[in-house]
């Protein structure tokens, strides 16, 4: 019963065939009998192979495309997707430092910014009282071009007189934090939990709607332990990959 070639599908099994084609090509994937950049067969191409309908190979390839694995470039067909990025989760760097860690530019796309006043969720991770003004930034990161996270900052506004007239279209926010005002963020409790992109999101990330994004929420405290920035960044989970080290106890 066990067929191992991408030959014939297990009709027999009550595995669905779309996931019985998605797991060989994902196999094929994984084994590097494909590669970054190597073109998979198309849907039509598979449905021959396959004797299956043309939805079904389909869902195979919207599946692992949606995954990360595959990519589809228009009129071209589909290829095998670059490997996702690694991210270390204890080290408090900037998305500029992780770029450059990688050979990459970063790049930031200023989506909006503005002083407005905190809300209710701003208020208490960073500690402000009632009605308190800080600085909202929400950009767009990009790694050599390619949108990977939309990052909406929230930063007391009282410790960087004049925010908006810097740079943070050209330069690493960290970086700015550090040289105009001194002030260098060195401790931050982050959280992780996955969340479907909107609508919104999904066209800025140039994802489809739906997809997985990793939302990473950090409060940053200075030298002087003052929390004094509260981000919540959306990475796309088809290009990332977080990984950290575990000791046992
Ligand atoms: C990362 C973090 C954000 C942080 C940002 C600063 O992406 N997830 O919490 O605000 O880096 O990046 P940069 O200094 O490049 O603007």
């Amino acid at each position: 019963m066990e067929v191992t070639a991408l030959g014939d599908l297990h009709k027999g099994l009550p595995i669905p065939l779309y996931y019985q084609i998605k797991t060989r090509l994902l196999e094929q994937i994984e084994s590097g009998q494909l590669r970054p950049g190597d073109r998979v067969e198309s849907e039509r191409e598979l449905t021959e192979r396959f004797g299956v309908s043309r939805m079904t190979a389909r869902q195979a390839l919207v599946e692992l495309e949606t995954e990360g694995y595959l990519v589809r470039v228009q009129g071209k067909g589909t290829f095998v997707a670059s490997p996702k990025f690694e991210q270390p989760l204890m080290a408090l760097t900037s998305f500029t430092e992780d770029m450059r860690r990688r050979g990459l530019v970063a790049g930031a796309e200023v989506l909006s910014a503005a002083q407005v006043p905190a809300g209710r969720r701003v208020t208490i991770g960073l500690g402000l009282s009632e009605g308190s003004q800080v600085y909202r930034l929400e950009r767009l990161r990009l790694a050599g071009g390619e949108p990977m996270a939309l990052e909406v900052s929230h930063l007391d506004a009282t410790y960087f007189p004049n925010l908006l007239e810097q740079d943070i279209a050209g330069r690493s926010l960290y970086e700015i934090l550090r040289e105009a005002y001194g002030i260098r963020l060195v401790r931050a409790t982050q959280s992780l939990e996955a969340v479907p992109a909107d609508s919104r999101q999904a066209e800025v990330l140039h994802v489809r709607e739906g997809t997985p994004l990793m939302l990473m929420e950090r409060i940053s405290r200075d030298q002087h332990d003052r929390p004094l920035e509260l981000v919540r960044s959306y990475y796309r989970g088809d290009r990332y990959r977080f990984v950290t080290e575990l000791l046992s106890q």
